[in-house]
């Protein structure tokens, strides 16, 4: 049986997802009625539809039987598809972690993981503190109103994986401006083009001008970090060797754009989104005050509430069974995280915001070989932006309508205006 057209439509649609409402509508009914079914929204090819938390484990752990990168990682109409394989020769833009799978996938990740792990971050954690206290002290001096988003949420974790990366602060701009127009591609107040793109080749060219620009930016960068290693995670990309050679030229620019860009992009989301949260719900914000213990909690429960990559992609390579369904060799399937991350098996009352939550299995970075790198950094980051500015920010509440960016991949609030007091 497949999915009614509305829903296989509203499941792609980057207005559904600014929307919010009209998309976990779309998933709560699947979980209920479908729960592992096929879509064909209008101008795609089919794909099974994952929305169950168990399923969405099942698939990720099983990485040698699902795929990343033998089909489009991002739900991709079938005339892009088309025109990115004529041009690429293969499905995708860029080849980072991603898309890739064994054995180059574990290869090109062992590079850069002992990097990302708590014990090597936790040298960074005085500079991210003082980082993270020069935002507040904006926030403070703006006189208790500002958007929060715009402000803040996009701006710190962009200082931080730019300083991590070796980017100068100078070139911080072009950067928030290339990322956006990559994640908020269909969205007009975002793209390259600042306006609806209204057919994919139009889309498509301004998508690869970003691209472009980026790797030709990242490669004087990996020049530069050959003649003159730092102690960047830039460095080690620049200098890292698998099998005794340096990396593939497209493969070390692509490793470059996920880091300046998932690196930052998704925990401005969940900062902006987990604020939006409490200036909704007085009644967590005066606990979370009450207790700065729950300061943990509370962040799980944003990144579950936010949940900023909406999906990946998945194909078979062999006949499979998933919730007890044949799928065939080929098959291509979306993971829903925020499905997972709303599964009544798993959560209790999944649609009311708790920031005592416990526990907080969220699917929101993944699970398994491609489960997100830069977890411990990004819960790192926000758990210091919360230790400062919780104990100062006395009152919070909006201050005008929030708005979601129109996207279907990576995605969260465009806009959170709030009025605030400080000391
Ligand atoms: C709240 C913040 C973040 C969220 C929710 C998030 C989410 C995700 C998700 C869902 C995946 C795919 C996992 C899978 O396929 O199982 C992923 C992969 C990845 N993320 Fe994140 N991410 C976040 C922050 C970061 C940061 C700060 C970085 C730093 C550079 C980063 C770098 C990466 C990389 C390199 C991958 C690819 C891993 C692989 O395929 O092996 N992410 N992330």
């Amino acid at each position: 049986m497949s999915i009614p057209q509305d829903i296989a439509d509203a499941i792609v649609d980057p207005k559904a997802y600014a929307n919010g409402k009209k998309v976990d509508d779309a998933f709560a009914f699947l979980r209920r009625e479908m729960p592992f079914a096929q879509a064909q929204p209008q101008g795609f090819d089919p794909f099974w539809v994952v929305t169950k938390h168990a399923d969405i484990l099942e698939v990720e752990r099983q990485n040698d039987l699902f795929h990343n990168g033998d089909r489009a990682t991002v739900v991709t109409p079938i005339e892009i598809d088309k025109k990115v394989r004529e041009l690429m020769g293969g499905p995708h833009l860029v080849r980072s972690l991603v898309q890739m799978d064994n054995p180059d996938h574990m290869n090109y990740r062992k590079l850069t993981q002992a990097w990302f792990m708590p014990q090597n971050l936790k040298k960074l954690e005085p500079r991210i503190r003082e980082i993270a206290k020069v935002f507040i002290d904006r926030m403070a001096d703006m006189g208790g109103t500002c958007d929060f988003a715009r402000d803040v949420a996009f701006l710190f974790p962009l200082h931080v994986i730019m300083e991590v990366l070796g980017v100068p602060e100078s070139d911080e701009p072009r950067m928030l401006k290339l990322t956006q127009e990559l994640f908020g591609s269909a969205d007009p107040e975002l793209n390259r083009r600042g306006e609806a793109a209204n057919d994919f080749e139009t889309g498509l060219a301004a998508l690869q001008e970003t691209v472009g620009e980026f790797m030709a930016y990242f490669n004087d960068m990996t020049e530069d970090r050959r003649a003159h290693p730092r102690e960047d995670l830039a460095s080690v990309i620049a200098n890292g060797r698998i099998n005794g050679e340096a990396l593939d030229h497209f493969a070390a620019m692509s490793y470059y754009i996920i880091a300046a860009t998932a690196g930052h992009d998704t925990t401005s989301n969940t900062t902006a989104g987990g604020l939006w949260a409490l200036a909704e719900n007085p009644d967590q914000f005066a606990r979370l005050k009450a207790d700065p213990s729950l300061i943990p909690s509370y962040l799980e429960e944003s990144i579950r509430w936010v949940t900023p990559v909406k999906h990946f992609m998945r194909s078979a390579t062999a006949d499979a069974v998933v919730h007890g369904t044949k799928v065939a060799k080929g098959d291509w399937m979306m993971l829903s995280y925020p499905s997972g991350n709303r599964d009544e098996d798993v959560f209790a009352d999944p649609f009311t915001f708790k920031v005592d939550r416990a526990p907080n299995k969220h699917v929101s970075f993944g699970y398994g070989a491609h489960v997100c790198l830069g977890q411990h950094l990004g819960r790192m980051e926000m758990r210091i932006l919360w230790e400062e500015l919780l104990p100062r920010l006395q009152s919070v509440e909006l201050n005008g309508e929030p708005k979601l960016s129109e996207a279907n991949f990576v995605c969260g609030p465009k806009s959170v205006p709030i009025r605030y007091r400080m000391n």
